[in-house]
């Protein structure tokens, strides 16, 4: 019998582009999750390669409608408190604060909002932890600047950050940069607005667009402790380490450089300057980022005080060209590893690799680590006002466990967790509403209709079960 530390902050995440909806309320603007559509159109959008002016009048758009908590947070929040939560991670909708994004004064209908959200959580006890930037960005930023690919942007990010850290000083205390800076790789339109075009090169852009972001998450780092000291800014990363396919040497380099694509973006954040390995890549690519000395600087002045992640798979690489990635993850294809089983929409399924992961992060870094989510999309069966969800509690179990070793065995200094999705959301790779992450069973279909009541899953009462003994009953 064992609990976790004393403060382990236990809690779940969202993230506004997939739970609020209420896109033409509270003054907001438009922004790039609202014409990213469901369906087969929805990954030739978020990964760049099709402008969303060419889509059809009959696109449907889960961003707009989501799980309507615009209009339910605070139900929502309710039934989180009853679960006992110490922590809820949620994203702020920039074009909510800024509507455009590049206006000098910030939009108080959004403001308000979300301050309610803080407050709402507050009185419960709930530590607010918030990412600035979660996969939306606003349509004029995108229109009028190209999106990240412009330096400027860099300087807006910024006033949103002011205007967050100065208005919600004393009552917030953790931060997020950017959700999964990494996913700028492979879905640029749906994390950082850009759409490939004809004579672009799609590598440089994204790498070109990831400095930029560094730029403004390094400066964002620096401005927030400068407002309160007492703010804690961490990066968030899509991890899950890549296995080598065999001990063949050329499998285990393969799988390091694998690595290196993830870690090219937390080394940075970090450590506050580009590795040599990213340099050298940079180099043999052609690649040009023009980092400047004030660059440098910059880095080098915003390292993060945590390191938070989001884990769902570990990978598997291989040398052999002829092993081609046939297994679906968290938007890395990878190849299957046939140790592992995998869930309804082939993610394989490794607990173990959590441990993993939070040990190579640890021994890395140095740094406190976050899980800021983690958890299972499955089909649930509605049936009498409630889903018996053993599968999802077998997951979260084995992965709290998974957790639960690394600090008391291995000595990895994990200060929190928050599933994915502890309400039912819409998916960010699929835009499907029937892959379901939550304890709390949200009544809408893949056309946003519904009555968009909360129920109760069994797992709401495991977890809050899991909390109350602060880990020891799993
Ligand atoms: C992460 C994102 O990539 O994975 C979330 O930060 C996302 O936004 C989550 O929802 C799970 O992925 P999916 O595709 O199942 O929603």
């Amino acid at each position: 019998m064992s609990t976790f530390p004393k403060g382990f902050l236990w809690g779940g995440a969202t993230a506004a582009n997939q739970c609020e909806g209420g896109y033409l309320e509270g003054n907001r603007g438009l922004s790039n999750v609202d014409f990213i559509p469901s369906k087969e159109n929805r990954f030739a959008i978020a990964s760049g390669q099709l402008d969303p002016k060419h889509l059809k009048d009959n696109e449907y758009y889960p961003s707009r409608t989501a799980i309507d908590m615009y209009h339910h947070y605070i139900e929502d929040i309710a039934l989180f408190a009853e679960m006992g939560f110490q922590v809820y991670r949620f994203s702020i909708c920039w074009s909510r604060i800024f509507p455009l994004g590049d206006e000098d004064t910030p939009n108080e209908d959004g403001l308000a909002f979300y301050e309610d959200i803080i407050d709402t959580c507050l009185s419960y006890h709930i530590e607010p932890l918030i990412t600035i930037n979660h996969f939306d960005i606003p349509i004029h930023l995108i229109k009028t600047y190209g999106a990240w690919r412009n330096r400027k942007l860099i300087g807006f990010y910024l006033r949103l950050c002011e205007t967050l850290f100065t208005r919600f000083k004393g009552k917030v205390k953790y931060w997020i940069t950017f959700n999964e800076i990494n996913m700028i790789l492979h879905m640029p339109y749906m994390a950082a607005g850009l759409t490939i075009q004809p004579d672009e090169n799609k590598t440089e852009m994204c790498y070109l667009a990831a400095h930029h972001e560094l730029l403004a998450s390094a400066k964002a780092v620096k401005l927030a402790h400068q407002i309160d000291s007492d703010y804690k800014v961490g990066c968030m990363l899509a991890a899950g380490n890549m296995y080598p396919y065999s001990c063949n040497p050329n499998d285990v380099m393969e799988s390091i450089q694998k690595d290196r694509e993830n870690y090219y973006f937390a080394d940075i954040q970090v450590r506050g300057y580009y590795p040599s390995y990213a340099l050298k890549f940079l180099e043999q690519n052609h690649i040009s980022l023009s980092i400047t000395e004030e660059d440098k600087v910059i880095l080098s002045q915003g390292c993060v005080d945590f390191v938070s992640f989001s884990y769902y798979n570990s990978g598997v690489a291989s040398a052999d060209p002829n092993l081609q990635a046939n297994a679906k993850g968290n938007v890395f294809p990878t190849i299957e590893n046939p140790y592992l089983s995998a869930s309804e929409w082939g993610w394989q399924i490794d607990p173990l690799g959590l441990r993993i992961t939070l040990n190579a992060l640890y021994d890395r870094y140095q740094k406190p680590l976050f899980i800021v989510e983690n958890g299972l999309g499955a089909k649930d069966e509605f049936i009498n006002g409630s889903v018996d969800d053993d599968y999802r509690i077998n997951y979260l179990r084995d992965h709290i466990q998974a957790m639960k070793d690394a600090i008391l065995i291995d000595g990895v200094d994990l200060i929190g967790y928050t599933t994915w999705g502890c309400i039912d959301l819409i998916s960010a790779s699929s835009g499907e509403m029937k892959k379901r992450y939550g304890f709390i069973y949200v009544d809408a279909d893949e056309d946003g209709q519904g009555t968009f009541k909360r129920y109760k899953k069994k797992s709401f009462t495991w977890y809050q079960q899991v909390i109350a003994s602060n880990g020891e009953i799993l």
